[in-house]
């Protein structure tokens, strides 16, 4: 069963490649963000408090984080893309005990590299789905309405150049070290994310036919 972690700055393109992964692996896609963002939209107590957290570009406490995942990754029975998770060291280290309980094993953590100056650029012109979750790139005049499902099209609250900037901040604070705890266990690859979504699709395959 391939289990597949995926690492990126903010807009990578996480998001873009799990869904492609998904369907081509026959994966389930747990993106943490996703989940979060969920908790927001289902309008609990818990949701609100979130809301204040990521709305700013903040990371959510690991204790958490970890038992909103830990309950999802226990009721899957299929292999898993985690998109956003493990976000520090703490979370890695927890991720393989976890994985160690399930009997479940890291495949490859593979991790997305976009130069920093494309970051805000990419994270301004994105778009998502409320309804059926695609996400989407849009020219200059935006866009309100869905091509795949004709749902809304909304901009999520931290996608400002500022929250984006801060967001690439914690990432740098928080979340590169992950790399360094991942970079000597062999299952860590690098892929160039800043070619088109298909090239880099094709890059991520290849290195996951050699490790399947
Ligand atoms: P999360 O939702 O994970 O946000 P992120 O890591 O900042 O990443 P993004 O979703 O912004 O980018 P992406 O890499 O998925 O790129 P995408 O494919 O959309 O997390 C949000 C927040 O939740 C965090 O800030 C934190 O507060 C909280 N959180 C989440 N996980 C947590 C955790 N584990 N612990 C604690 N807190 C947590 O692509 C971006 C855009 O680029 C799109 O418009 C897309 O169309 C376009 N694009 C994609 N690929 C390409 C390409 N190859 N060429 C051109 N354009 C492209
Ligand atoms: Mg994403």
């Amino acid at each position: 069963m391939m289990n597949i972690v995926l690492m990126g700055c903010p807009g990578a393109g996480k998001g873009t490649q799990s869904a492609k992964l998904q369907d081509a692996f026959h994966l389930k896609h747990i993106s943490t963000g996703d989940v979060l963002r969920a908790e927001i939209a289902s309008g609990s107590d818990l949701g609100k408090q979130i809301a204040q957290i990521i709305n700013r570009g903040n990371l959510v406490p690991d204790a958490l984080m970890i038992s909103m995942l830990e309950k999802i990754v226990s009721a899957t029975d299929v292999g898993i893309i985690f998109d956003g998770f493990p976000r520090t060291v703490a979370q890695a280290q927890v991720l393989d005990e976890m994985m160690r309980r399930l009997q479940r094993q890291i495949t490859a953590v593979v991790m997305i590299n976009l130069p920093e100056d494309e970051v805000i650029g990419r994270i301004s012109s994105r778009r998502q789905c409320r309804n059926c979750g695609e996400i989407l790139h849009v020219g200059p005049e935006g866009g309100t309405v869905c091509p795949v499902c004709a749902g809304e099209l909304y901009t999520r609250p931290d996608d400002t150049p500022a929250r984006a900037k801060h967001r690439l901040d914690v990432y740098h604070k928080d979340t590169l070290p992950v790399k360094k705890y991942y970079q000597n266990s062999g299952k860590y690859v690098e892929i160039n994310g800043n070619q088109t979504p298909d090239q880099v699709f094709k890059d991520i395959c290849t290195v996951l036919e050699k490790v399947k």
